[in-house]
């Protein structure tokens, strides 16, 4: 399973690269403008200095909404950087986009993905990634994990190359259920990913070693 932060702030993305463990980051709108980025220019370079810390892939989301819009944004990213993803949103153009764009060699991330139905409109397309939102499926009773548990059997079942990509992860047991579930990525903030390492047994025990090797 691969492991992707969901942020577009710079430390943070070092920080888990430091750990070892990153394989790619994805990055909203949202999550750029809490960053403070603001402006075409600007927003270019971010994306740059991101795929210049990480060794993967990068999602970055268009902004249109219509075909033509989105095809040319798209190519605009891809252009950037060999290791960008284009994200586009599950709409009618964003479907029609994902085929145009993966049929050039573009990689693709169907973003804002709720349902199975919209999963296997995205694999039709041929895009890279599909992300599945769980969090905000959680938010609202619905059960997250179970919808990625869903998209991987549907997936398996017809050979579809798509990855499934576990996004809108609020903590460290969602990332588990979804490696349960065999999900093929998940993104998370860093927190959650933290959140892996700890258990108390191992603080107890440690601490227990390193008092015991003391005495010795
Ligand atoms: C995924 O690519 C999205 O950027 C993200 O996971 C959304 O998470 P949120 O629901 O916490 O905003």
């Amino acid at each position: 399973m691969k492991f992707f932060i969901d942020t577009a702030n710079l430390d943070e993305i070092r920080e888990a690269m430091d750990l070892g463990i990153l394989d790619g980051v994805t990055t909203n709108p949202s999550l750029m403008a809490k960053e403070g980025i603001k402006g075409e220019e600007s927003i270019i370079k971010h994306y740059v200095d991101i795929c210049e810390i990480v060794d993967g892939d990068v999602s970055a989301e268009v902004i249109a909404t219509d075909f033509d819009g989105i095809v040319k944004e798209g190519e605009a990213l891809a252009a950037l950087h060999p290791q960008i993803v284009v994200k586009v949103p599950m709409i009618k153009d964003g479907v029609k986009a994902i085929k145009h764009l993966s049929s050039k060699g573009i990689k693709t991330n169907c973003t804002l993905v709720f349902s199975t139905g919209q999963a296997i409109l995205a694999a039709k397309a041929g895009a890279t990634y599909v992300s599945p939102f769980i969090g905000r499926l959680d938010d609202i009773s619905t059960d997250g994990v179970e919808l990625v548990a869903q998209i991987v059997d549907i997936y398996r079942y017809y050979e579809f190359d798509t990855e499934v990509l576990a996004a809108s992860i609020r903590h460290a047991m969602h990332i588990t259920q979804c490696a349960e579930a065999g999900a093929d990525v998940v993104t998370c903030p860093l927190k959650p990913i933290m959140g892996l390492l700890k258990h108390p047994l191992t603080d107890i025990g440690l601490e227990k070693f390193l008092a015991d090797h003391r005495k010795a």
